[in-house]
């Protein structure tokens, strides 16, 4: 499978919506999302895509030297063939040539699969938010990683 990273242009929203939603109870808006990526000087956001489609996205706000992961997700019927360790990577390697000096995300504490790849990056579990996410009150927990 052919899959190239770059940065999100105009015509990759309807895309990057369908995977939210597809994705997230709590899913944003297309309003939010299109806010977001294109119009918020301090975003950055990634597709994965084949020919035909998106299959994932990884978004961060660039606040002074940090850079803030806001979401990242895969098709479901991409996951698991490395799609969010390439998007992962390219951000981090993005980040680190910006000049940016460390990481930072939130993640939901059963999110298995979300800690592992980040654990897998180095990113390092560093504090709690108790009951942040309203639907599951699940905590947030809360990672770092110096670059
Ligand atoms: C988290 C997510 C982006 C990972 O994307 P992916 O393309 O499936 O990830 P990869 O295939 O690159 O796997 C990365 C690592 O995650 C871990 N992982 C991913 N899926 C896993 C699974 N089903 N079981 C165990 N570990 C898993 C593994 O450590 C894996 O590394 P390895 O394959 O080298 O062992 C994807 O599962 C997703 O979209 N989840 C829903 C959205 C979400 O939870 N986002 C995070 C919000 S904080």
């Amino acid at each position: 499978m052919n899959v190239s990273i770059r940065r999100a242009e105009i015509d990759d929203l309807d895309g990057i919506f369908r995977i939210e939603k597809d994705t997230f109870t709590d899913y944003w808006s297309y309003e939010s999302l299109y806010e977001d990526i294109y119009k918020t000087s301090i975003s950055y956001y990634l597709v994965a895509c084949t020919k035909e489609a998106v299959i994932g996205y990884i978004g961060m706000w660039h606040v002074l030297d940090e850079s803030h992961i806001m979401n990242i997700a895969v098709d479901r019927e991409y996951r698991h063939l490395g799609i969010g360790s390439l998007l992962l990577a390219s951000l981090i390697d993005y980040s680190r040539n910006a000049g940016i000096k460390r990481m930072t995300l939130e993640v939901r504490e059963h999110n298995d699969n979300a800690l592992k790849l980040y654990e897998k990056y180095g990113f390092e579990r560093n504090g709690k938010r108790k009951e942040y996410y309203r639907d599951t009150k699940e905590d947030a927990i809360i990672m770092w990683k110096e670059l």
